[in-house]
């Protein structure tokens, strides 16, 4: 059976490491696509030379020609403008919008019954741009955020706590902005709700450390933004699909009717399949939890709003 394939577009540091993440668990054979001359088969040849001492088999490529994703299973999209210190996601959306329509442009002639997965920010913005621009179905146009911040969440409170990530479960949800959810009651460590675990005080740190997690490597980074965990993030998403894994993990999706809303995309926990989103599922709020993700999905709206696609 031939492996599976994903392309990559853009082959900065988010790009490149997705591919490298994908390759090295053996998940699909991946292309590496960005505008820069050479860059992003430099970087693939690079990997395939790192695979004997890795041991890991599966075929990396890299191109400046979008016909290379003929075929492509998944399309994960990073290109565009990295945050740079003291910029907002939303400084960046009209310069990577433009990046972005030229990439569905392409993905729709190559690869037109792909689930693209878009980790570009703003991300919420971005997503709902690339699913407008694709015409593809909502559950095959997925937004990387919840992973990733869930992701920061379960490493902040592994460090808390002093016990194993394996044992830790968290939830955020709304929007990949300072505005996210992270749901405190939905946070575990084996098993166990944090609020049993610590202190408000404490949990709201932790809380409002996700929330600015991003920042706080802008910040340390001085040049580009995080790119590790991005990327392992938008690998466990490739990895939920391509293995049909019905993974229950939050991503940006499009909400036509749960949660009493229509027409955004927005973080939510969904089952991520081989169909790409197969369900979102409804959990219970209380009224503080509500109210916030109220004030996320506001937040998104009005920058969807000001769009003029
Ligand atoms: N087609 C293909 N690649 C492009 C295009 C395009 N039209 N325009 C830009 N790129 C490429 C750039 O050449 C660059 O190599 O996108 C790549 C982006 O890489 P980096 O600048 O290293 O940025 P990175 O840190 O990877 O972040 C990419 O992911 O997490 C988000 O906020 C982040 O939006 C940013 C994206």
């Amino acid at each position: 059976m031939a492996r599976k394939k994903v392309s990559v577009i853009g082959a900065g540091n988010v790009g490149a490491h997705t591919a490298l993440w994908v390759a090295q668990k053996e998940i699909a054979d991946v292309v590496l696509v960005d505008i820069m001359e050479g860059m992003p088969a430099g970087k693939a040849l690079d990997m395939m030379e790192a695979a004997p001492v890795e041991g890991f088999d599966a075929n990396i490529s890299g191109s400046n020609d979008f016909k290379d994703i003929e075929g492509s299973d998944i399309v994960v999209i990073t290109a565009g403008l990295a945050r740079k210190p003291g910029m907002s996601r939303s400084d960046l959306v009209g310069k990577n919008t433009a990046i972005l329509k030229s990439v569905i442009d392409e993905v729709v002639k190559y690869a037109p019954n792909a689930i693209l997965i878009i980790v570009t920010n703003p991300l919420d913005i971005m997503v709902h741009i690339a699913w407008k621009l694709s015409g593809f179905p909502a559950e095959r146009v997925i937004g990387m955020a919840g992973a990733l911040d869930s992701s920061r969440l379960k490493a902040f409170m592994g460090m808390e706590l002093g016990v194993s990530i394996e044992n830790i479960s968290a939830m955020v949800i709304g929007g990949h902005a300072d505005s996210m959810v992270p749901l405190k009651r939905y946070s575990t460590v084996g098993g166990i709700p944090l609020p049993q675990l610590l202190p408000d005080d404490k949990i709201d740190a932790l809380m409002q450390r996700t929330k600015t997690a991003g920042g706080e490597i802008v910040a340390l980074l001085k040049t580009g933004s995080a790119y590790f965990a991005p990327s392992a993030a938008s690998a466990e998403m490739v990895e939920a699909i391509l293995k049909d894994k019905k993974k229950v993990m939050p991503c940006a999706v499009y909400c036509d009717g749960k949660y009493g809303l229509d027409g955004v995309y927005v973080g939510l926990p969904v089952i991520l399949g081989a169909a790409g989103v197969e369900k979102i599922i409804e959990i219970e709020l209380d009224e503080g939890e509500q109210a916030a993700f109220d004030n996320s999905v506001a937040a998104i709206r009005k920058l969807v709003g000001e769009l003029t696609i």
